[in-house]
């Protein structure tokens, strides 16, 4: 018996589009407060992982289970039940505001004085977006429209929060900045944490287990200093060969 309930555990999940299979008998559980990284190359399946777990693309075959019941099949209901997906790519609404993006990201709770309390939990975070709050989502440089991404996930208060590649496309100190906020919502608030990354060595040293995705498959899984010290690993996805 393990000591915790996994809060969230994928077993042999299977996922399609039309024919072509893109996640193959994949397993994996993430406990509470945990940093769960998946790390892969392009194309390997991990945008879909976290899609699936999300509700927005169905799943052939294989379970899906969080908190202990059968993920619902409804990508709301998901959110109301704790998941929160920041996805690839951010999609900031921007002819809106800073405020009105973090706003939509509460759309399944009703309690105006409590989402309040959030928006300023999100801002502590994050004080460049209050600085910007009134300006328009798409006027944002990158680093500053992926803290709105978060913030905005932030919102709806998840239990599990997943990150899709959460650095692609920022300037190392953007990164530094945005890794630091993942490590404290999860060392002082007990955020538990799935991000997917191709940026390897930076997953690796923030997560505390993660695994390898290869084509659809989990290839190796391991705690993150483990995996970084792995020759596999480090000649695959670090860039790293000999020595
Ligand atoms: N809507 C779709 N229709 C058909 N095939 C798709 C679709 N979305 C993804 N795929 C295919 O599924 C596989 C996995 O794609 P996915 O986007 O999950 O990979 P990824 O690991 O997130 O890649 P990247 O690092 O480029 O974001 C790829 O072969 C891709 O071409
Ligand atoms: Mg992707």
């Amino acid at each position: 018996m393990p000591a915790t309930t996994p809060m969230l555990e994928v077993n042999n999940l299977y996922v399609h589009y039309g024919g072509i299979c893109a996640l193959h008998q994949v397993s994996l559980h993430v406990d509470p407060s945990e940093i769960i990284a998946v790390i892969g190359a392009n194309g390997a399946g991990k945008s879909t992982l976290m899609k699936t777990i999300a509700a927005v693309k169905d799943f052939t075959s294989g379970s899906i289970q969080f908190m202990g019941m059968p993920l619902k099949k409804d990508p709301y209901k998901v959110v109301m039940d704790g998941i929160t997906l920041v996805p690839e790519g951010r999609r900031i609404f921007a002819p809106l505001s800073v405020r009105e993006n973090l706003l939509l990201g509460a759309y399944t709770r009703s309690d105006r004085q409590e989402v309040a309390q959030t928006m300023e939990e999100v801002l502590e975070l994050f004080p460049r977006l209050r600085e910007r709050l009134h300006q328009r989502g798409g006027t944002l440089s990158g680093g500053e429209q992926q803290m709105l991404a978060v913030g905005r996930a932030l919102m709806s208060r998840p239990k599990l929060l997943m990150l899709d590649e959460p650095s692609l496309g920022l300037a190392p100190i953007i990164i530094d900045t945005m890794f630091e906020a993942i490590t404290r919502l999860n060392q002082q608030m007990g955020l538990t944490i799935l991000l997917v990354e191709q940026n390897a060595s930076l997953a690796l040293e923030l997560c505390h287990r993660a695994y390898v995705l290869k084509t659809g498959h989990i290839t190796m899984e391991g705690n993150g200093r483990e995996l970084l010290e792995d020759e596999r690993v480090r000649s695959s996805y670090l860039g790293i060969t000999g020595g």
